[in-house]
């Protein structure tokens, strides 16, 4: 099979994939999916794409392979078939994974003579094409620019984050550790608001304005922990350590498991141990660097 030079193969068509290749159909690319179970392909299928059974045959239809299964691992054993197949052309990720996981497939396709761009999406399926949705690529520059305009089909923030072929897994895995702690926060403070008979719905919008406060914040603390000067806080260590019975009383009146915030309070009462009680609260970084 030959490939031409707006041909696009899928590998891969869970619920991230098969948003990937629709993007694709809808812009005119020539689409060539590939799945483990092949009735994910069948929606699109109506809508153009062609479906190919077998792993290599896909990968050697197109010029530019993007994978999207479920990790670096699944992602290698699943190409292994294809492995000659992708001399020449280029691989891009766009998985969940670690840092080390990005350098084992990239030194693979190192292997087999194939070109790797390591990536991530940081939105969900449905937002796949939209002109602000987020996605970010490592790896070597001339081959991101070869298929910047194609990978921007997939969002209109397509940034390029550096050479070094696991940037965009550690960047992934750096943003994303907010999510878990933001959200038990959100759920935690929905079962007090419920607690008192009031809906959950009821709290998103003053929550909403309280992560935006959240994200004005991020760049002066940033800036604190880039030059190590925690002494002109605008939110000190003391008060959020004052705020560790806030926290407790929380739990009382709602009846609420509070429990995951006690390693965080910890956290807080070694920071006040160390004198830092007058730093700004982004000294706890110092905390978290293992010595
Ligand atoms: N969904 C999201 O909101 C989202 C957002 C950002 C990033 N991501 C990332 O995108 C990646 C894919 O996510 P998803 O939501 O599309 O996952 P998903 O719906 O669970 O799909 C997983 C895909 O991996 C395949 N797979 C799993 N194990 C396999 C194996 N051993 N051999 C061959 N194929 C295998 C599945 O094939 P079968 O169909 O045959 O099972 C399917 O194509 C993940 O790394 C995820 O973290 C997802």
């Amino acid at each position: 099979m030959q490939s031409d030079d707006n041909a696009v193969t899928i590998i891969g068509l869970g619920s991230m994939g098969a948003a990937l290749a629709q993007a694709f159909l809808r812009a005119g690319h020539r689409t060539t999916v590939w799945n483990r179970t092949p009735q994910r392909a069948e929606p699109l299928l109506r809508a153009g794409a062609a479906y190919e059974p077998d792993v290599k045959n896909a990968v050697t239809a197109s010029r530019l392979v993007i994978a999207c299964l479920t990790n670096f691992e699944v992602t290698h054993q699943a190409l292994i078939p294809a492995a000659e197949a992708l001399a020449g052309r280029t691989l891009v990720t766009l998985n969940s994974g670690t840092p080390a996981g990005a350098r084992q497939i990239a030194a693979w396709c190192a292997e087999q003579g194939a070109n790797y761009l390591g990536g991530a999406v940081k939105n969900t399926p449905a937002a796949i094409g939209r002109p602000d949705t987020l996605l970010y690529y490592c790896g070597d520059r001339t081959v991101f620019e070869q298929h910047r305009s194609t990978l921007q089909i997939l969002g209109g923030d397509t940034q390029y984050l550096g050479r070094d072929v696991d940037l965009a897994a550690l960047y992934e895995l750096a943003v994303g550790g907010t999510l878990l702690p933001a959200l038990l926060g959100f759920f935690q403070g929905v079962v007090l608001i419920t607690s008192r008979g009031l809906s959950a719905q009821s709290m998103v919008p003053h929550t909403v304005k309280w992560l935006e406060m959240i994200s004005n914040e991020l760049p002066r603390l940033a800036e604190e922990i880039d030059t190590g000067d925690y002494e002109n806080p605008r939110s000190s260590l003391a008060l959020f350590y004052e705020g560790i019975e806030h926290d407790e009383a929380i739990g009382r009146e709602g009846k609420i498991d509070v429990s995951w915030n006690v390693p965080i309070h910890d956290l807080l009462r070694r920071a006040v141990a160390e004198g830092r009680q007058n730093q700004s609260i982004s000294a706890l970084t110092e905390l978290l660097r293992l010595r």
